[in-house]
């Protein structure tokens, strides 16, 4: 980073002014270094929830929330949609450019050779009770992980590195569909590994041992665009939880578990459940006729009531994955003869009535992804509980990716915010 610009602080209580370089990257806003500022002036920024701040430096993904535009290593999501896969996209968010034909099925093959978990993961999963929810499940199983794969846990070596990322990938789906066999009292589905990547995910959730499985071509491209859409966004929470663990040297089995738990919450991963739950609750209380009542609701702060799938911190535009996701959604209702499925058109009115509503035009509020994954991953048959787990499965490489691009850093060092302390001063204990 070379600055060509610089910035001048100047304070009102005596402190003299500070300069600071500012650094531009290759596309977005340019950042200014303050690692200097408390060293010179005593003093901290204060920025909490990361609303100016940038944590770190990276090549992976990059967001412009005000044209509502994503790009993978440079690629817009639109044209990785159109053209890629998901385990593509895998190999260009961790090596930065995409296979050529022969590296895409080296990928594959490497990948699906991966896919099984140690037996006594199984273990794991039985010690928990039925109706655990399975993100409670994966989180656990996940961190799991680290005590079954020693001979890849040097993170300071790239080879272990690539190894840990490549069984992560791997072995989410598994793990995933263990998580869902489990909460239903079926038996686990070990990998079939001639499948595709996604097509083996569905065989291990919706299979079982007593008959052969067929995946329909048109839902497994459905869940793969899921997936390729959720693989990476920059430095959202669960991401930043990923390389703020992995910042002390943490092992990946066990960072990609902080991921997991952060991902659960409803702001974040949680919100396709959320958004769900938000349309059956409207449709319970009579559909579409309620709508007006609901949205009022939202708008009234004291009601706590959100849009779910509505909103984004960076997005102030429709969400890029929202539309391709929309996309989706009709070609998998299509499919399954279900054009008219009440959840969908109560979507498609709060939706039009959202856009237009003033109180969401002013705070650019535009639906976000969450917005129709829930609808088409209903449609593929996948209960509510397990949507956040899907993103988990789909995330992993993400997190995987900027975990890894983290720990190469030749200048990384553990994450430590500082904060400002209002609590009492000194006291004497009487
Ligand atoms: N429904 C109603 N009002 C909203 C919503 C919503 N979904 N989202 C934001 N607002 C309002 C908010 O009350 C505030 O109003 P005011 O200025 O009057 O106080 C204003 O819009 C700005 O919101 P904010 O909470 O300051 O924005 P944020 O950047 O902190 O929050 C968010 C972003 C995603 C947490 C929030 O929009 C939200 O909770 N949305 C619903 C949950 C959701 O769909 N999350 C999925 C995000 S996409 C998947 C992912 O990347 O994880």
């Amino acid at each position: 980073m070379s600055a060509q610009n610089k910035a001048t602080l100047s304070f009102t209580d005596g402190t003299p002014s500070v300069e600071f370089p500012i650094y531009p990257g290759s596309v977005g806003p340019d950042v200014v270094d303050i690692r200097k500022l408390y060293g010179q002036t005593g003093k901290f920024t204060f920025d909490p929830g990361f609303l100016s701040t940038a944590a770190c430096e990276s090549k992976i993904t990059y967001i412009d929330g005000d044209k509502g535009e994503l790009l993978y290593r440079g690629y817009p999501i639109e044209q990785i949609a159109e053209k890629c896969d998901y385990l593509d996209t895998c190999y260009l968010l961790l090596n930065g450019d995409l296979p050529d034909a022969q590296q895409s099925k080296d990928f594959s093959y490497l990948v699906m050779r991966h896919t099984m978990v140690h037996e006594q993961m199984t273990r794991f999963y039985q010690g928990f009770r039925r109706d655990a929810h399975p993100m409670a499940v994966l989180v656990g199983c996940v961190g799991a992980l680290s005590a079954f794969y020693h001979d890849s846990l040097d993170i300071n070596n790239p080879e272990h590195r690539m190894i840990s990322s490549i069984r992560l990938v791997a072995k989410m789906p598994t793990m995933v569909a263990m998580a869902y066999k489990y909460s239903i009292g079926q038996p686990f589905m070990y990998p079939k590994n001639d499948l595709s990547y996604t097509a083996n995910f569905m065989r291990m959730m919706f299979g079982n041992p007593c008959e052969e499985y067929v995946p329909n071509p048109v839902l497994v491209k459905a869940l793969d665009r899921i997936l390729l859409l959720h693989a990476d966004h920059e430095q959202n929470a669960s991401t930043s939880t990923v390389r703020l663990a992995g910042s002390s040297g943490a092992n990946p089995f066990a960072c990609i578990a902080a991921g997991i738990a952060t991902l659960w919450g409803p702001a974040h991963g949680g919100a396709n459940e959320a958004c769900l739950v938000m349309l059956n609750d409207i449709q319970k209380q009579g559909g579409v006729a309620k709508i007006g009542e609901f949205i009022s609701q939202v708008k009234d702060k004291n009601s706590g009531a959100k849009l779910m799938g509505f909103g984004h911190r960076v997005y102030k535009n429709y969400d890029p994955r929202a539309k391709l996701m929309r996309e989706t959604c009709y070609e998998v209702l299509g499919e399954l003869g279900l054009e008219n499925d009440p959840l969908f058109a109560l979507a498609m009115k709060l939706e039009q009535i959202a856009l237009e509503d003033d109180y969401f035009v002013q705070r650019k509020l535009y639906p976000n992804v969450d917005f129709y994954s829930g609808i088409v991953q209903r449609a593929l048959g996948i209960p509510t509980e397990m949507f956040t787990c899907i993103f988990a499965l789909a995330r992993t490489v993400g997190w995987i990716a900027q975990w890894g691009e983290m720990i190469s850093e030749p200048d990384q060092k553990i994450g430590r915010p500082r904060q400002l302390y209002t609590g009492a001063a000194r006291r004497n204990f009487k």
